[in-house]
């Protein structure tokens, strides 16, 4: 328990440091910008801006947090029992461990000469000596800049990801996180050209630097302190590296437990590893949007044996499962490290997003309002004896690609393939009936343009183009993990989804694009009160099912 303390502690100060540290960046980076008006500006604003990092309290807090966010890095490094990680998170641990040797030079070079040398350097005098004396610093200056905003950007995302507002908000922090490296690298070569021209002036350069209390001899100490604080930090990147070597060799004569995955593979694990590390170990695709870090709930699993030999959820992982109403054979594959054999079934699809984390039950089985969509693809029959079954295979393939896309856009949840179509499901995250049709209405407009745009670049290929038909119905269900041991998929069963197969059957009678029944409707408060309200029998069913058609993409209900 007090490891698992100590590890939600850490996933505290590293947030806590990093945004210490971003706000300094950024406060860093606007006074940059200011470079793009004056010498005398940008310096007035730098000043200002850095004053509350210039006190004691402000300097302590900037270097605990750099202390305390590198340390968090390398520990990471060393704590992982494997080093496959994701895209994001690889690029993530490589732009973050290359940030201090990219900023030494220039560390040592300012606030540490300023403290300790008596050196006095505005931007004057810095951009003398990075565009004229050491141009090799300027470059290492733009690339420092653009990889620690990079990271810091990186980092913010995907913590921010899995917070429900954050796609309201999103394109407004892109926007910011383009235009503020862009001014401030903008000042930089502002600044660079103008001192560049002063310099033709006689004496500026001489003048500049003196100023400054830049003289050859402080340069040279700068140099000698940069190259040993690289020592340094080569030194304590070797520290995980060596602490690896030594933890591998204790644990090879140990016999492994093994983790059954529900593929049927039986897995080694490497002792401490979690759940996560060895199915990537084992290149085995497996979400984990918030990369391992409790936080997202994509990489959870059903656990089928074993249960009992696990430790039990931390609080961490406990706050987790609880957010998301998992039952007790639920659990993150990110937090478990199993010291006994388990077998684990996956719960979402190995590129499920953040939106899929916020699905909840769905695990058990739970009755449940849910909005059920049903696409088909017509004529594909057609399509098999047209073309030679490679050719059937990849527009089948691109059509799929571009209906997930577009799932995956509208927080829609890919359920099943039916064939020539698939079952998808609206509504997994929220208790709000109302918004999950309405993101399936948003699901059926995306879908429709996504086609005509594969229609688009098909089209030498294609006899006639490809058209679909769509089903949206609102109703009761059983919602959950079900199907055979090794092949079980989150999806619904119950009359919801014979009558939502059956509407989307009724578009082809009708002729149109998508029909959603009135319970569908009702439960968005749609008002279609200018289209007529039909109704058709279902099998099974006493009472008909009474819906409204759209004909097109454009009759759909602006939402
Ligand atoms: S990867 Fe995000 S909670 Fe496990």
């Amino acid at each position: 328990m007090a490891l698992s303390k100590l590890s939600e502690w850490r996933g505290r100060l590293r947030i806590g440091s990093a945004l210490v540290l971003l706000s300094f960046v950024t406060t860093h980076l606007v006074a940059h910008c200011f470079l793009l008006v004056s010498f005398e500006t940008a310096d007035a604003v730098r000043r200002a801006l850095m004053y509350p990092w210039r006190t004691t309290s402000g300097t302590v807090l900037l270097a605990t947090a750099f202390v305390v966010h590198f340390c968090n890095a390398l520990w990471s490094l060393y704590r992982r029992r494997s080093l496959r990680l994701s895209r994001w998170e690889g690029t993530q641990l490589a732009l973050g461990l290359s940030i201090p040797f990219l900023l030494m030079a220039h560390v040592v070079g300012t606030p540490i000469a300023e403290a300790t040398l008596d050196v006095t350097p505005g931007y004057n005098a810095l951009l003398v000596v990075q565009w004229m004396l050491a141009p090799w610093l300027g470059l290492l200056q733009i690339t420092a800049v653009l990889i620690v905003w990079t990271h810091a950007m990186i980092g913010m995302d995907h913590w921010l990801g899995t917070k429900p507002s954050y796609s309201r908000w999103r394109p407004l922090g892109f926007a910011f996180a383009l235009l503020l490296p862009a001014l401030a690298l903008a000042g930089y070569v502002s600044g660079g050209n103008e001192v560049l021209r002063e310099a033709r002036t006689p004496d500026f350069v001489r003048t500049s630097l003196a100023q400054a209390h830049i003289t050859a001899q402080t340069l040279a100490t700068s140099a000698r302190r940069s190259q040993i604080g690289w020592a340094i930090f080569v030194a304590l990147l070797l520290l995980p590296v060596v602490g690896r070597s030594v933890r591998s060799l204790s644990h090879r004569r140990r016999k492994p437990a093994m983790l059954t995955h529900a593929g049927g593979r039986s897995l080694p694990v490497y002792p401490g590893a979690t759940v996560l590390e060895t199915l990537r170990a084992h290149r085995i695709p497996h979400a984990s949007v918030c990369g391992g870090r409790a936080r997202c709930t994509t990489c959870r699993v059903m656990v089928t044996e074993g249960l009992d030999r696990l430790p039990p959820p931390s609080s961490l992982e406990a706050k987790a499962l609880t957010r998301i109403g998992a039952t007790a054979q639920t659990r993150l594959a990110c937090q478990i490290r199993p010291t006994a054999d388990l077998a684990v079934i996956p719960l979402l699809a190995a590129d499920a997003g953040a939106a899929d984390g916020a699905a909840r039950g769905g695990l058990a089985g739970s009755e449940r309002p849910i909005t059920v969509v049903f696409v088909d693809l017509r004529g594909s029959t057609s399509l098999g004896e047209a073309k030679l079954p490679y050719d059937v295979l990849f527009i089948l393939n691109q059509f799929f690609h571009e209906m997930t896309e577009a799932l995956a856009r509208t927080r829609g949840y890919y359920s099943q393939f039916t064939g020539d179509g698939l079952m998808a499901l609206y509504g997994l995250h929220t208790a709000d009936a109302g918004a999950g049709v309405i993101e399936a209405f948003r699901g059926a407009r995306e879908m429709l343009a996504r086609l005509d745009r594969l229609n688009q670049n098909l089209r030498a290929d294609l006899r006639q183009p490809l058209q679909i038909g769509i089903g949206i119905h609102h109703s009761e269900a059983i919602v959950g993990t079900m199907g055979p041991p090794r092949s079980r998929i989150v999806t619904a069963i119950g009359d919801t989804v014979n009558t939502c197969a059956r509407l989307e059957g009724l578009t082809r009678d009708l002729d149109c694009v998508v029909i959603a029944s009135r319970e569908a409707v009702e439960a968005a408060e749609l008002d279609l009160s200018h289209l007529p309200l039909r109704e058709a029998p279902v099998r099974g069913r006493s009472a008909p099912v009474q819906f409204y058609a759209f004909a097109t993409a454009a009759d759909l209900p602006e939402i």
